[in-house]
């Protein structure tokens, strides 16, 4: 949700910004802009991406310098919204992330001190506030801007003459990239990637000062100290490796996520599972909170953790938990997040705090803040995921609630060993889907051609139909639900014609009957049916127009084999479409605003 990155070293800034930018381009990409140090602040910005941006750029040696890719909040995509903000004498230069409440009321204060606005961004305050408060001291200006602005912020600015960079953050992402004589300032670790693998996490309320050979942070005007952290992603792991998309990628790395997700977790003598969790917390049920794809893995992860640990389970979504009076007993809060950074889930995780519950947090990225505050935290070890839509983060999700619920599961629950065994082989079943590509490739073409599709599921693979659904829309533009099989009679029917296909997820578990009597009954109204259903269930066939077949497994896996299949057939839907796959429009990867 805006990328925002600050360099200061002994390379010429300009080529690191673009590069950096570039790789924070899937944060939003609304709009993007440098402003580079000389005698004076040289700003450059395109209302479009990165790539014009670079091409209007002319030579500059710059050392120093800000960039910002711009995911809307206040003020439409245009040049003059876009980062970075100047001051009204133009030496001082802002790029933000979050969102300044309090904006209004103090631009119209700025206003009436004679100060000149030029875009309706929120963001152009705080430019405009350092140049009210500099006496020749660019942190100081900044300390004391602080306490006029309300809301969330990581923003980082300069001033002509000043060979600095000043950085601050609250409820925002913040991060320092420590090279060989050069700093740089990133909302997120991939951002530095090609420049260093040190980094040191900033907390809220912290701000920073680099020049190039020097890093001070200070809180509340005290100085403190931060320990310095290894990125533990290489520089590869963030590139499309020969693939068209960074999600066709995702998609394939799925094995090795898997297995990187449970090794080190599962012994390999005994069917036992470790996740080096505190054994001496209590608690009689679980509340699982996420947003978007990680909501979904939360759903599954209530079907799975109730069938092997007989714990009730309730899951919501995180903003709607946070403005509800949800009552909370001796309950273990569980947050789902990829990024860690989700401003819904952060807030989730503050009233779960404050209400006094044990919180876990499932995440990918370490020293995400959600980390910071988290009572506990497990990593999924899904690596960097650049696309927008998540994929591999959602399966090593799923992994992850496995592991969960089998470490809980009594130890009389007989089959708790074939799982673990099963859970072993899945990264084989994934391969064996990913080498039907080509076939979904063909059914991705197929679907491609409708505007309006319904998925289906029951049970378990509900959150599935959910899941495959949104894919759909937010990569192709497919207006596209996920129901509850049994459910599309009580009113959804009314939207069944030849031209709304069905896509149904058909598991050999206990819903199979009556999924397929409700399979029945879609075809009764003329509409397309595709399964996803299991190689060995020859049934499926005499009911459905297509069959993509996944491999068997226990039903309690079927939710990973499906997925695998219908994030492919989603991005092939949407390659057809010639859709902006890894930057679909309007979205953001991390959405650090509520
Ligand atoms: O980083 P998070 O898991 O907290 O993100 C939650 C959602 O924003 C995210 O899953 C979103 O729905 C994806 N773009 C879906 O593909």
């Amino acid at each position: 949700m805006c990328g925002i990155v600050g360099y200061v070293g002994e390379r010429e800034a300009q080529p690191v910004l673009i590069n950096c930018l570039k790789r924070l381009e899937y944060r939003g990409y609304d709009s993007c802009g440098i402003a580079l140090l000389g005698g004076s602040t040289e700003v450059y910005k395109d209302a479009v991406r990165i790539e014009a941006l670079e091409k209007s750029l002319r030579p500059n040696d710059s050392q120093t310098g800000i960039g910002h890719t711009r995911w809307a909040t206040h003020g439409k995509p245009s040049e003059a919204n876009a980062h970075p903000h100047t001051d009204c004498t133009g030496k001082i230069a802002v790029v933000h992330n979050g969102v300044v409440e309090n904006f209004l009321q103090l631009r119209e204060q700025l206003t009436n001190e004679g100060h000149v606005f030029r875009s309706e961004t929120d963001t152009e305050v705080i430019p405009h506030l350092i140049e009210k408060y500099y006496e020749g001291d660019l942190e100081q200006a900044v300390s004391r801007a602080l306490v006029d602005i309300t809301g969330s912020y990581a923003f980082i600015a300069i001033r002509a003459d000043c060979r600095e960079v000043v950085a601050s953050r609250k409820d925002s992402p913040l991060i320092v990239g420590i090279g060989d004589k050069e700093y740089l300032i990133a909302s997120d670790v991939p951002a530095v990637l090609d420049y260093t693998d040190r980094v040191v996490y900033l907390e809220d309320g912290d701000t920073v000062v680099i020049t190039s050979a020097s890093i001070k942070i200070t809180r509340n005007g005290e100085q403190v100290t931060r320990a310095e952290d290894r990125i533990p992603w290489s520089v590869d792991e963030a590139q499309k490796a020969g693939y068209d998309h960074f999600m066709l990628k995702e998609i394939h790395e799925q094995p090795k996520v898997i297995r990187n997700t449970f090794a080190g977790h599962i012994s390999a003598l005994e069917p036992e599972i470790d996740l080096d969790m505190r054994k001496d917390i209590d608690f009689d049920n679980i509340l699982i909170l996420a947003c978007g794809t990680s909501y979904h893995a939360a759903l599954v992860g209530k079907h799975v953790i109730q069938r092997l640990t007989q714990i009730p389970v309730a899951v919501d979504i995180a903003s709607e938990f946070n403005y509800s009076d949800t009552v909370l007993g001796n309950t273990l809060v569980i947050i789902i997040t990829q990024s860690g950074e989700t401003a819904d889930c952060m807030r989730a995780l503050k009233k779960a705090k404050e209400l006094g519950c044990h919180t876990l947090v499932i995440t990918n990225v370490v020293g995400s803040s959600a980390t910071r505050i988290a009572d506990e935290v497990l990593y999924i070890k899904a690596g960097p995921e650049i696309s927008v839509a998540a994929t591999k983060s959602f399966v090593a999700q799923l992994i992850m609630l496995y592991l969960l619920a089998l470490s809980r599961a009594s130890a009389d629950v007989r089959s708790r060993g074939s799982l673990i065994a099963e859970l072993r082989q899945l990264p084989n079943k994934v391969h064996e889907i990913l080498d039907r590509e080509v076939e979904i490739a063909e059914h991705g073409r197929y679907l491609a051609r409708y505007e309006s599709a319904f998925f289906v599921a029951r049970g378990i693979n509900f959150p599935i139909a959910l899941e495959g659904a949104l894919k759909v829309k937010e990569i192709a533009y497919i207006h596209a639900e996920g129901y509850p099989a049994g459910e599309l009679k009580h009113g959804p029917f009314a939207l069944l014609t030849p031209d709304t296909p069905v896509i149904a997820i058909v598991a050999k578990d206990n819903t199979y009957e009556t999924l397929l009597a409700n399979i029945k009954e879609i075809k009764a109204r003329e509409s397309p049916v595709i399964a996803i259903a299991e190689e060995g269930d020859d049934e499926i066939e005499k009911y459905v127009d297509f069959v993509i077949r996944v491999p068997r497994v226990d039903p309690i896996f079927s939710p990973v084999t499906a997925t695998v299949a219908l994030h492919l057939l989603a991005y092939y839907t949407a390659k057809e479409r010639g859709c902006s796959i890894d930057t679909p429009r309007n979205l953001a990867k991390s959405v650090t605003v509520e």
